[in-house]
């Protein structure tokens, strides 16, 4: 009997928190654990007061309400000790509310006021994130917004992270990026509840963190000749060409970032990238590679100097390898380190370890006495060897290492933590091995893969599409999740050129990985998501904020049999309609609608397409040659 009215409760309430979380006009993303929306709306009057717990955990929370309250709304924004008629309550437990966790806010929205209570000011802030996000979409607006009613639905949202460790990182040294654009992208990163920062500082087209004790690692290794088009198949610059591109940045605007993002309970994972992926290195200092003479070390600029067609780990045309057999490589590497250490409080160093081609080593005397010295079978055991000796440097700074992936072939000491990159096995591997673990799959974030058509995207070698992105697990099944800290979307920036294009590539892709991290997995819903998806669109467009559209736009794919070719479009999300044209014009709704593949007419040569939803074009016009569209055929 007790269990059934159990069970009855349950379902009612379950039911109602679904209502809730279903009714038009709430879109939180990432959705909340619990939201149940109650009777009537709040008035936000035109003097708002705040009652505030202070200190210096809480001025930028402060200066954030004040900020957002008073541009879009015009609100007077007054912030009061006394609580008890306050507009907004923002509320500290005194005792810990152990459902909620560090991270987790209890958010009530009454006709009568609003009350954030959470154990630690990160709850606050993202109780406050949620609140915008029941606001009107203007209040992303930088201007005074006069014809909004600014009210908010009656709420009660229980919300907490699912995993720790929400992470995303951007890569600088492919492409630089200035330390208001870095700003710019935290930014974004706060509104969904991120809370690491991976800062992929050093590549090899250019080292962007300032080393006091080796200033030539960015007055050379931060500068590179400029070549535009697509990175990675550019003609070799020539020798005297200008280094006219780069950038880096000092020790005093590394440590305004990390303030910075600190500020937004964000903590910053530096990335130095050895002992592959190391050219700019080499450009500085030469006598670090295994063949210091060779005078092939420069910055790279995007044109070929590996060569990736092995069907695994790169060769190497030019040496990008520090070399493991040299005693300076570590007196550098304590340098770096130490400097590294002192810059970043976050507990975790990323110290690379991908991608590093060991066509050099092989070729090397000093390596080949390394491993009869040190009983080293193989080149995997010889990077493990470097990895080793980098952790001991890393763990005497007090701080942990992290690497990518390969750092497992040739065995991690138990204190190593992975990121897993080349899909989820080896992270399930170290979690099983007890091996803290982040979970970073290509197959579903990196965020530098196309997401839409090759028509309407710069290329890059392979795409994901929002869909597959938003089905990630950080905690897949198999994985020991004690181990697992959470995941974390990557943002590589070769085909990336500047900040417009690192928000469209990030965005709504970075809407399904917070959902992915934050949410818990049974309350995410693909229709759900793709409904909140273009409410926040909207919230951009106020914003300013790039985003990619490629949601309308269909997946093309084309058969053959025998000498015809038949053209597939299956539409990513539901009610779109979908017309072609054969004949180069430009198609519209009075085209044919598409239903089924559609034979390629022998002499065609170019197709377009284009979604309408509700007689009204959605999608990006998109055209392919036929000629193309053939080659694309399985
Ligand atoms: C990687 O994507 N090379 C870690």
């Amino acid at each position: 009997m007790k269990k059934s009215i159990l069970t009855l409760v349950l379902i009612v309430c379950t039911a109602s928190s679904f209502a809730g979380s279903m009714e038009q006009g709430i879109s939180i993303i990432p959705e909340p654990v619990s939201i149940v929306k109650n009777e009537g709306h709040y008035l936000l009057p035109d003097v708002v007061t705040i009652a505030s717990p202070s200190g210096p955990e809480m001025t930028f929370l402060h200066s954030l309400l004040l900020e957002k309250l008073s541009l879009a709304p015009g609100k007077k924004v007054e912030f009061k000790v006394n609580a008890s008629n306050a507009d907004i309550e923002l509320l500290l437990n005194e005792s810990a509310d152990t459902t909620i966790g560090a991270e987790g806010y209890r958010l009530n929205v009454t006709p009568q006021k609003i009350t954030i209570r959470a154990n630690m000011p990160a709850g606050l802030l993202y109780g406050v994130q949620t609140l915008f996000q029941l606001m009107p979409p203007q209040i992303e607006s930088d201007k005074r917004e006069e014809s909004v009613l600014w009210q908010l639905p009656a709420v009660e949202v229980v919300d907490y992270p699912r995993v720790g460790w929400r992470g995303l990182m951007l890569d600088v040294s492919r492409h630089f990026f200035t330390v208001d654009e870095v700003k710019q992208y935290i930014d974004n990163m706060v509104k969904y509840k991120y809370n690491i920062f991976h800062w992929h500082l050093t590549d090899d087209e250019g080292w962007r963190i300032e080393i006091k004790s080796l200033p030539k690692l960015t007055g050379v290794g931060a500068w590179r000749a400029e070549q535009t088009g697509w990175f990675g198949s550019f003609s070799q610059p020539e020798p005297d060409a200008p280094k006219s591109y780069g950038g880096y940045y000092t020790q005093e605007e590394i440590k305004d970032v990390v303030r910075y993002a600190m500020e937004r309970n964000i903590q910053v994972m530096p990335e130095i990238d050895v002992p592959g992926h190391s050219s700019a290195a080499l450009a500085a200092y030469p006598e670090l590679s295994c063949f210091p003479g060779s005078g092939d070390h420069f910055v790279r600029t995007g044109a070929t100097f590996l060569d990736w067609n092995t069907g695994g780990r790169p060769e190497a045309i030019y040496e990008n390898t520090l070399c493991p057999a040299n005693e300076e490589v570590y007196l550098f590497m304590e340098k770096v380190m130490g400097e590294v250490a002192e810059l970043f409080p976050f507990e975790y160093i990323h110290t690379g370890g991908d991608e590093a081609p060991y066509t050099f080593w092989k070729k090397s005397p000093a390596v080949k006495q390394l491993m009869e010295r040190e009983k080293i079978n193989d080149m995997a055991g010889v990077q493990s060897y470097f990895g080793k000796r980098v952790e001991q440097i890393i763990l005497a700074k007090g701080k942990k290492m992290m690497g990518w992936d390969e750092i497992l072939e040739g065995g991690i000491t138990p204190t190593t933590a992975l990121m897993s990159w080349r899909g989820i096995d080896y992270g399930i591997e170290a979690s099983l091995s007890g091996h803290q673990v982040v979970m970073s799959p290509t197959n579903y974030v990196y965020i530098d893969y196309m997401q839409g058509d090759l028509s309407t995207e710069p290329r890059v070698y392979s795409s994901l599409r929002l869909r597959q992105t938003y089905s990630f697990d950080p905690v897949p099944a198999g994985a020991d999740e004690e181990y697992i800290l959470g995941g974390q979307a990557n943002l590589w920036t070769e085909q990336i050129y500047n900040i417009r294009q690192a928000e469209y590539m990030t965005w709504p892709r970075g809407f399904a990985v917070s959902e992915s991290l934050w949410s818990p997995a049974e309350k995410k819903d693909w229709n759900r998501f793709v409904s909140k998806t273009e409410d926040h669109f909207v919230r951009f467009n106020f914003a300013q904020t790039k985003y990619s559209p490629a949601i309308y736009d269909p997946i093309v794919t084309v058969s053959k049999e025998g000498d015809d070719y038949f053209l597939t479009l299956t539409p990513e999300i539901e009610g779109l309609d979908i017309y072609t044209s054969f004949d180069s014009s430009t198609p519209d709704d009075f085209y044919p609608r598409y239903s089924e593949a559609q034979p390629i007419p022998r002499d065609a040569e170019l197709v377009r397409i284009i979604t309408y939803r509700d007689n009204k074009p959605i999608g990006r016009l998109m055209s392919i040659m036929v000629e193309d569209l053939k080659k694309r055929a399985r």
